[in-house]
């Protein structure tokens, strides 16, 4: 069996799967059930100033799903709406009770506000919690009073956070900051050259996830209103991996992954990108804290297969392939794409696909099959001239291996085929 141990901050995780601050950690007692369940880490629901009151509205979460599977959830839940002193208490226990497990506090403050983020740091000082996560992060409700989203959507504010909570922790700082900025480099830069030892990406991402069109209302709805709120689950996981990138790329900091991971195969994607931990939220709010059974056993069995004995291993750098299409078009050749026919059913999917969003270079054709009544059956068919090897056909190709895109070693670029390259309403 693998080691899944995993070394974070200077704390030795039993696995690299954390559960994220937010609904699953809104008390001790769920951070002590995560523990149990197997999580390596836990970082509680963030808490903020005690002179906040924190009011939560009436519904705050709804999900979006495809073939009866949730791919996003939208929430409006603000921080915790419980006291900073039992929460104080409660981390006190857990850190007695589980000296093994990463216990992480999570705080939030006003961007104006340097008092109160020092009173929470000292706090969580206090409590001897193995590292502080500030959340810069939540996109709705916290914005409003200068909290949240707004402070990672300005450098000099986070710059003066960071210093801040650096001045005074006694333990590792990561920065959990928002995918909602044109630019997360600059956000994460400043993050590092204000001293943050670590970075969280990502918290949720700004959206509304539907509307009921036969309420004409928000899917979402407070009495018929909603508020823009933060989008995450599975469909997440393209943004938080971009993020990971882009903050490794800018700052070679530690990465808490986080957006999206619903499965132990996309903690790696993850891993393999570049984040040293893993963060999840949705997944565990509508499947329980046992899902860390499967993501072991999947991460376990991977190792095996790929002859990998630590996980630590996993962690990559593919953030540095992460490029410029300019060095995308110097590295690109004439790919072309190769039917099997042996495994094509002849569904036509492709062929629908090339024609109406591409280049119409796919057909059925018929062959011989001595297992049919009729003695043929249909399968695609290049047409190779027209062949830009843009992948769409492989993408939408619903039998695994049977379309492969391969170099056809011409000259690149080629000539776009006349049908193409002329006035084609002709
Ligand atoms: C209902 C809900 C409440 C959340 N509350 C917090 C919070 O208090 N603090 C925080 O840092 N992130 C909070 N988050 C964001 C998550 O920690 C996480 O960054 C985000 O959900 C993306 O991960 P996921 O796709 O695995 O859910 C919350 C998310 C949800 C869905």
């Amino acid at each position: 069996m693998g080691n899944l141990s995993i070394q974070f901050l200077n704390f030795e995780m039993d696995n690299p799967w954390c559960v994220a601050s937010a609904p699953p950690t809104a008390t001790g007692k769920l951070m002590a059930d995560a523990f149990d369940a197997g999580w390596g880490a836990a970082i509680m629901k963030t808490v903020g100033p005690v002179e906040e009151p924190i009011i939560n509205v009436a519904p705050r979460i709804q999900t979006m799903k495809k073939w009866n599977r949730e791919i996003a959830m939208q929430n409006i839940e603000l921080i915790t709406d419980r006291r900073l002193s039992v929460w104080l208490d409660e981390l006190k226990t857990l850190r007695k009770r589980y000296p093994k497990k990463m216990i992480i506090g999570s705080i939030m403050a006003p961007g104006h506000d340097m008092d109160a983020w020092a009173k929470l740091i000292e706090e969580m000082n206090n409590v001897h919690v193995n590292a502080i996560e500030l959340n810069l992060g939540c996109p709705h409700g916290m914005p409003e009073r200068d909290m949240g989203a707004v402070c990672s959507q300005d450098p000099m504010i986070i710059t003066n956070i960071v210093k801040t909570a650096k001045s005074l922790s006694k333990v590792p700082i990561l920065t959990k900051l928002t995918p909602n900025v044109t630019d997360i480099r600059m956000m994460a830069s400043a993050a590092k050259n204000a001293g943050s030892d670590a970075i969280t990406v990502i918290n949720t991402v700004n959206g509304i996830i539907g509307i009921d069109i036969y309420k004409k209302s928000p899917l979402l709805s407070v009495n018929g209103y909603t508020a823009i709120g933060g989008i995450s689950g599975n469909g997440m996981k393209p943004i938080g991996l971009k993020c990971v990138a882009e903050c490794k790329q800018a700052t070679g900091l530690p990465i808490s992954g986080c957006g999206g991971i619903s499965s132990w195969s996309e903690g790696v994607e993850y891993l393999l990108m570049g984040a040293s931990q893993l963060q999840v939220c949705t997944e565990i709010m509508i499947r329980g804290f046992k899902i860390i059974h499967g993501l072991n056993r999947g991460l376990e069995t991977y190792m095996a297969q790929m002859g990998i004995t630590k996980a630590s291993d996993l962690i990559g750098d593919l953030y540095k392939r992460v490029t410029s299409f300019d060095v995308l078009l110097k590295n690109s050749s004439s790919e072309k794409i190769a039917i099997n026919e042996e495994t094509c059913t002849g569904c036509n999917i492709c062929v629908v696909a090339c024609k109406d969003a591409g280049y119409d270079a796919l057909k059925l054709k018929s062959i011989p099959d001595p297992n049919r009544s009729q003695g043929t059956r249909n399968v695609a068919d290049l047409i190779y001239d027209h062949c830009t090897g843009c992948n769409l056909c492989v993408a939408v190709c619903p039998v695994p291996q049977c379309m492969e895109l391969y170099d056809s070693k011409q000259a690149f670029p080629y000539e776009l085929h006349s049908s193409y390259s002329g006035n084609t309403l002709n």
